[in-house]
């Protein structure tokens, strides 16, 4: 199970006008805290509540057809391409960013054990896209289209580059090189896929994209690469569990959630750093950052009150960024909560040859670069409560597959009391449709005529 240490953000250790009294808090939140557990518990099958990311766990079929599906194409392609957006790539950048080998793509084929290198392509810049384009051989590349809407620009314009590629170089084998991932039911890509006779897997209804990382969004790509999916459904699993639990002082997700939250409204600190001290896990601060944002900041609380609340997520990396943001987290404004990311136990050791003894570096020789960086993460710590500034460390015991679905799941969680606490529906976007509004108009999307001369007279002026 993970640690949550959220010692250093009680007043005791950082003073009255920068920390809680997490004592007194915990005492006056357990009932809400409470219900809100038994409201997410109660509504979680309920449709249109968006809660059936919290079944995921549970999903043994599709856990079944997935892993049928990477059997079938096991040593077929040398290549895996993501095309997706969001929440429809952050989850699967992170996971397989912490769990693949470091330097996967960078293995030979023996070392990889016949397993496709991975790529992923989340964004529309030409010229990351024609590099790309440049080193990869299509024809020996499995091409998974993710999209729930099944129109979004970004993806779906990648879509169209890469089929017309596939289709010149394969004639009509291509459609093998495809797979999607979507909604069942709706979107432009649906149809295609339909039409095309690809290969879909299914977004299922009430999981939103930044919750989506353990449906088959992530689970096809984290097959096809030889990760245990089964070990990440156990995490899952053990770890919803353990947050039924209604009592604040035995629930990590809840504490968590109350203090961000507290510390938010009570003490100013709108900023919410996220620094895990791995490089592993550098990419799940950025989609932490997306759960965070998306889900927490919204205009209106539930009761129609404009309240334009949301603590803004920073991403930050130990020991790296102690080089450059630490100063700030120190000396700055004292606005932010930092939480730390601590692996216990790393994969690999590696030692620090014992010479220079006479020198001033002579007494990092002997030891090990595991117990430097655990060492920086934890007088990070303690500097910053010297500066009375709020930490909170969470402990992953190693970094494997079960551990890491424990905490995304429990990030996931946390949000969502999180978003109960402001009294927002932390499951919607309304802030993001308006510029998907505007790019449809720019492009001349059939139906934005109105919004495209909104925009040109807007654009005149702003
Ligand atoms: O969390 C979300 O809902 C969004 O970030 C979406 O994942 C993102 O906009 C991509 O959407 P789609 O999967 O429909 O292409």
């Amino acid at each position: 199970m993970l640690k949550l240490n959220c010692r250093n953000t009680d007043s005791e250790i950082i003073g009255q006008e920068h920390g809680l009294n997490l004592e007194e808090e915990f005492n006056i939140y357990s009932e809400k805290i409470s219900d809100i557990i038994n409201v997410l518990k109660q509504k979680k099958d309920v449709a249109g509540e968006k809660l059936q990311w919290m079944n995921l766990g549970y999903n043994e079929e599709t856990v079944w057809y997935v892993k049928e599906f990477a059997s079938m194409v096991e040593n077929r392609f040398e290549n895996l391409l993501v095309l997706g957006i969001g929440g429809s790539a952050l989850g699967g950048i992170a996971v397989t960013e912490a769990l693949l080998k470091p330097y996967w793509n960078f293995l030979t084929k023996d070392q990889r054990k016949n397993l496709p290198r991975i790529f992923f392509l989340d964004n529309i810049d030409p010229d990351s896209i024609n590099g790309l384009l440049d080193i990869l051989d299509l024809k020996k590349t499995l091409v998974n289209v993710i999209t729930k809407s099944g129109d979004t620009a970004e993806t779906m314009s990648q879509y169209m580059i890469i089929k017309d590629i596939l289709k010149n170089e394969l004639g009509d084998d291509y459609r093998k090189n495809i797979v999607v991932t979507t909604d069942k039911k709706m979107g432009i890509l649906r149809q295609l896929a339909d039409q095309e006779g690809y290969k879909i897997f299914y977004v299922p209804d009430d999981v939103g994209g930044r919750f989506s990382v353990f449906s088959s969004v992530g689970l096809v790509p984290f097959a096809l690469v030889g990760l245990d999916i089964d070990q990440m459904m156990n995490g899952i699993k053990d770890m919803a569990s353990a947050l039924e639990n209604t009592d604040i002082r035995q629930n990590i997700a809840a504490q968590s959630a109350l203090i961000n939250y507290l510390l938010d409204i009570k003490k100013g600190k709108n900023m919410s750093v996220m620094m895990p001290y791995s490089n592993r896990l550098k990419y799940l601060s950025d989609w932490y950052t997306q759960l965070w944002a998306e889900s927490l900041g919204k205009a209106y609380n539930r009761i129609g009150e404009k309240v334009n609340v949301g603590p803004t997520p920073i991403k930050a990396l130990g020991a790296t960024d102690q080089h450059s943001q630490v100063q700030l987290y120190n000396e700055g404004p004292n606005n932010k909560l930092i939480t730390f990311i601590r692996v216990a136990e790393f994969d690999t050791t590696l030692e620090i040859p014992p010479i220079f003894e006479y020198t001033g570096i002579g007494y990092l020789g002997g030891k090990t670069i595991n117990d430097l960086i655990n060492a920086e993460a934890d007088s990070t710590r303690v500097s910053l409560a010297d500066h009375n500034r709020p930490t909170i460390t969470i402990t992953i015991d190693k970094i494997d597959e079960y551990n890491i679905a424990q905490l995304l799941y429990m990030f996931e969680v946390q949000t969502a009391i999180a978003g109960e606490l402001y009294n927002i529906n932390a499951f919607d976007q309304p802030g993001v449709e308006q510029a998907k509004n505007y790019t449809y108009a720019l492009m001349g999307r059939a139906g934005y005529e109105g919004s495209a001369e909104e925009l040109k007279e807007k654009m005149s002026r702003v």
